[in-house]
């Protein structure tokens, strides 16, 4: 029987879960949809697969079902008011948040994915979803016409390319009396996207990681710097969503205007040759290394020891090779696994094969940082996976998804090496 362990990692109430192994917190969000009374059976349904279900329900929701139901059902206080006195001190939505180790949202109205998808928080419910670190599961349920309308299928696609999981409605009979695409999915199906969320957050319990992101920068002169336009954030979204997946994580960080990923470790560097130090530093303890970070080639030779002056006329800059950190690592990986990007803006997959031979890579993921919008400074990108056993190709996607699914597949490649 599937038994669901705490992932440990939660802040204020974490230290109940740190005494033993204890069944993972689902919240379960509830909106105000006919499919409400369907809420009542998910939560028995998590509830028998060892689940701790907490409830959060809008105003709309209560019209439907009654908080009590989920409360007998639950043996938990429901939480449906931000300004409602919470059983014991703190701040109930920031709380319930931490607490969660998956949330689901099930059934969830238009109104909340429009919510969730501009990042608006304005009752109890997405608040603590916004508050939330934990993955999203959303089941929408809505008449069909609501479904189909353009802005609704944005609002999703938004969610899904943040990495929410969408439990897509069913087709058939609708309680307003159409027939369509809609109705909420089977709670079944909610309940295993839920359990397949809640395995995935420890799926890299023990793995030690080193990742690397932004962009080097090699000086000039004490106020100048060559760099490159690498904004840091699909290296940040590695370390974070490492480190929600319980690894243990260093973040191996050049300038960046990013907050510290929530749970990992961060060294600042600023050049190619700090980046090297920190990385060989931390090396021998990883088991295995993301070099998600742009690192410059050539560097100017001998930086200026005070600022360089105009009157002076143009400085010619002798620049030299930067030692190749990636391939450095290859020829002592030692049973590590290593993760290359490659950022190329022709000959795309043919420069990640390569670089993936000759330097002794497990993984290169290859981006085209060529196209308008994506890549570089953006927040989505199109990658593609290249291996010893071919190429996946994955579709356009925000930083935060790619993260997520490098992740499933180096999680696969370390259970297939008997390392998990
Ligand atoms: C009888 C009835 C059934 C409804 N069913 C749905 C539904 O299934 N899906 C939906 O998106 N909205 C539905 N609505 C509209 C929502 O209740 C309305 O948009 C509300 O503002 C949602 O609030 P919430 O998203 O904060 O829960 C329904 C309204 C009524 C009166």
């Amino acid at each position: 029987m599937f038994f669901p362990y705490t992932s440990g990692r939660k802040g204020m109430l974490g230290s109940e879960k740190e005494v033993g192994r204890v069944a993972q917190t689902v919240v379960v969000g509830v909106t105000g949809g006919i499919g409400a009374y369907k809420a009542c059976e998910l939560v028995r349904l998590l509830s028998r697969r060892g689940f701790r279900v907490k409830v959060v329900m809008t105003d709309a929701a209560m019209r439907f079902v009654t908080p009590l139901t989920f409360r007998t059902l639950t043996g938990e206080p429901v939480a449906s008011s931000l300004w409602e006195e919470p059983a014991y001190g703190g701040v109930r939505h920031v709380s319930l948040a931490q607490e969660a180790d998956v949330m689901v949202v099930a059934p969830c109205t238009a109104n909340v994915i429009a919510k969730l998808a501009h990042g608006r928080a304005d009752d109890m419910l997405t608040t603590t979803a916004l508050a939330a670190q934990a993955p999203l599961v959303i089941a929408p349920a809505m008449n069909a016409e609501m479904w189909r309308k353009q802005v609704t299928r944005d609002n999703v696609a938004a969610l899904r390319a943040r990495g929410a999981v969408i439990v897509e409605p069913e087709a058939g009979e609708l309680a307003c009396g159409d027939v369509g695409e809609g109705r909420l999915a089977p709670v079944e199906d909610i309940a295993d996207a839920v359990e397949a969320e809640a395995c995935r957050a420890r799926d890299l319990a023990g793995v030690r990681v080193l990742v690397t992101a932004g962009g080097t920068r090699e000086a000039i002169d004490p106020v100048r710097f060559i760099g490159n336009r690498s904004s840091g954030k699909t290296g940040y979204a590695i370390a974070e969503e490492a480190a929600r997946r319980g690894a243990s994580v260093t973040l191996v960080a050049a300038p960046t205007c990013l907050a510290d990923p929530y749970g990992a470790e961060v060294v600042r560097v600023t050049s190619a040759l700090e980046m090297r130090d920190a990385v060989r530093a931390g090396f021998d303890r990883a088991d295995l290394v993301v070099m998600a970070a742009a690192v410059a080639d050539f560097r100017p030779e001998g930086p200026a020891e005070h600022k360089l002056k105009k009157d002076a006329g143009a400085p010619a800059l002798a620049l030299v090779r930067n030692p190749d950190i990636l391939a450095e690592l290859g020829e002592r990986k030692d049973g590590r696994l290593l993760v290359g990007f490659a950022a190329e803006t022709r000959d795309v997959l043919e420069s990640a094969r390569a670089k993936l031979e000759a330097k002794h890579l497990d993984l290169v993921v290859a981006n085209d940082v060529g196209a308008p919008g994506r890549g570089f400074d953006a927040d989505i990108n199109r990658v593609t996976f290249v291996t010893a056993e071919g190429a996946e190709e994955l579709p356009v996607l925000g930083k935060d998804a790619i993260a997520r699914k490098l992740l499933d597949r180096i999680a696969e490649m370390l259970a297939r090496r008997g390392q998990r």
